[in-house]
């Protein structure tokens, strides 16, 4: 799927592997192009059509996240960023918060650092004259959800991530996870908030559509209305915790568990 903003483009590519990972391409004004996290490397020299690839930016150091790196180097010979800390193949230059990777134009992008789900986990975030655009979230954050912490990662920490960095980002923000876990998600918060009419909403729109072929993008103001990881002091998800008077780290955590376990 393609969303166009002037010259800037932003191709989805889904893998329809059990994960249900994303790859994104990103074309600026002048032609640079950048792949965040390919999975497999032969759709992405599909979707390149004969247009070289500027350089691999991966989210963080597991697999699914960076398997197509090698093919993808073998073809183009193409820098491969992430964290430092970040044990990806290829890697060429490392990134830390802050980082400008890329600048044409209008628009910049540059490298968040989000720990939580892996220590060394980095997000990509797209500014257009200096504003918050679109953030390309890897496991950190998705539609509706958060990440585990099971492989390399920290619950607090990730907590940290989500309520000091994710409270800021304006509602309007583009949100492109590293993940399809919408459906599944939803049924989470429903889980947690029946009342959550939000997410009824959607639950009731995606029902029947094929998933594999339809694709959502959320913005920061939608995540916020049923993205139950950040409604920590939201009523209804605290008594259905039986967390009534417990502080939003304790509520986001327990949250976590029951995730892992759901
Ligand atoms: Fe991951």
């Amino acid at each position: 799927m393609n969303y166009s903003m002037g010259n800037m483009k932003i191709q989805q590519i889904f893998y329809k592997n059990t994960l249900r990972n994303f790859c994104y391409l990103i074309r600026f004004d002048d032609g640079a192009i950048y792949c965040i996290d390919p999975f497999g490397g032969g759709e992405v020299l599909s979707a390149l059509k004969g247009h070289t690839l500027q350089a691999i930016l991966n989210t963080h150091d597991h697999c699914d996240h960076w398997s197509g790196n090698e093919v993808l180097i073998r073809e183009y010979d193409c820098d491969v960023m992430a964290h430092n800390e970040a044990k990806v193949p290829g890697k060429t230059k490392s990134l830390g918060h802050g980082d400008i990777v890329h600048q044409a134009g209008e628009w910049q992008l540059e490298a968040v650092f989000a720990p939580g789900h892996t220590m060394s986990h980095l997000c990509f975030l797209m500014k257009k004259s200096g504003a918050p655009y679109a953030l390309f979230t890897g496991d950190c954050f998705f539609n509706a959800g958060v990440g585990n912490c099971h492989n390399g990662g920290s619950a607090p920490v990730l907590y940290q991530t989500i309520s000091e960095l994710f409270s800021k980002w304006p509602d309007e923000l583009l949100i492109y996870p590293g993940h399809e876990y919408l459906k599944r998600n939803l049924q989470f918060t429903i889980h947690c908030e029946p009342d959550n009419a939000k997410a009824g909403e959607f639950l009731n729109r995606i029902q029947g559509q094929n998933l594999d072929e339809i694709f959502y993008i959320n913005t920061m103001h939608t995540e916020r209305e049923f993205n139950t990881f950040l409604r920590l002091n939201n009523s209804t998800i605290k008594k259905t915790l039986n967390l009534e008077s417990a502080d939003p780290e304790k509520v986001f955590l327990t949250l976590r568990e029951w995730r892992n376990k759901w």
